[in-house]
């Protein structure tokens, strides 16, 4: 059973990062000079996916704008003899196969990525939420496809984070059975630390079998009155096996300020372009 398609929920608010947010799609910030959302269908691409699935919103054209052609910047780029940028400009939009669809209210992440059913079909498939950056030596979904080999079936990201922080993320409750490797018993959707089975966090890269698209339909919306994939993924694993996997990278939540802010060093310093001089930037800084 070979995966060949990601599905990129984006229709999102970002709230967290109002009012940058406003009139710019969270997926669209920078670290550095890319896009979040390129970090992840890059990774998508460098794993071997051959199909990108980007389910966008109100307010969120700017998304496909920067995937596809863009004529007048090629030609002005040629005329002005620039032709590493013109080669990097036509690199992004030739980078994989794309499709979009909407999400017409921001009903919930489980709701978006049922927005993607009939794209999809029925196989299996990957999902990517871009704000999880996560710097990795073998891009992240490469890792779970391989898990997916071992254990073809519905395979979370997960990572142990500090009891404190847990109320952010879904958390599961598992049966270790390999090095990185849980089967899943329960999950539960941002608990309180006394109530959380675990410290690992579910991050965001899944491999979902297509049964959950049926299940999301069932789903009643959840906390926030959004249909939480979470709450279906509870579901799914009533039915089927899900398993966990411990994946080796450093993640950041670029979705948040401070993540955001953590991810733009880390990548900065590792810039082969700026890392010197911010390095030295950094040092000079007085606390
Ligand atoms: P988040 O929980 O980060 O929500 O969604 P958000 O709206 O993007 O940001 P905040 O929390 O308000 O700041 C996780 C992922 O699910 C997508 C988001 O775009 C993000 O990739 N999502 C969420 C949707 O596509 N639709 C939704 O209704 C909710």
């Amino acid at each position: 059973m070979k995966i060949r398609k990601a599905v990129f929920p984006a229709a999102g608010f970002g709230t967290r990062f109002l009012p940058a947010t406003k009139a710019i799609p969270k997926e669209m910030l920078p670290l550095i000079d890319k896009p979040l959302i390129q970090y992840s269908v890059e990774e998508a691409k460098m794993s071997g996916l051959e199909d990108v699935i980007i389910v966008t919103g109100m307010g969120k054209t700017a998304i496909e704008d920067h995937f596809d052609v863009s004529f007048e910047l090629e030609i002005l780029l040629k005329e002005k003899n620039k032709a590493d940028i013109l080669r990097m400009v036509e690199e992004v939009s030739n980078l994989i196969h794309f499709s979009y669809t909407r999400q017409k209210k921001p009903l919930g992440l489980g709701h978006a990525i049922h927005c993607a059913k009939n794209l999809v079909g029925i196989e299996p498939f990957a999902v990517f939420l871009s704000d999880d950056v996560i710097d990795a030596k073998t891009p992240v979904m490469k890792q779970m496809l391989k898990a997916f080999e071992q254990y073809p079936s519905t395979i979370l990201a997960v990572q142990r984070v500090p009891m404190k922080e847990v109320h952010h993320y879904g958390i599961i409750e598992a049966k270790k059975i390999g090095l990185r490797f849980h089967k899943v018993i329960d999950m539960v959707e941002k608990p309180l630390p006394k109530d959380a089975p675990s410290n690992l966090a579910i991050i965001g890269r899944y491999i979902l079998m297509p049964e959950i698209f049926g299940i999301l339909e069932e789903t009643k919306p959840g906390k926030g009155g959004e249909i939480q994939l979470t709450d279906g993924l509870r579901l799914l694993s009533k039915r089927q096996p899900i398993y966990a996997y411990e994946f080796e990278g450093d993640r950041y939540d670029a979705g948040d300020k401070l993540g955001f802010l953590k991810a733009n060093v880390c990548f900065a310093l590792k810039n082969p372009n700026i890392k010197k001089e911010f390095g030295k930037f950094l040092k000079g800084l007085k606390f």
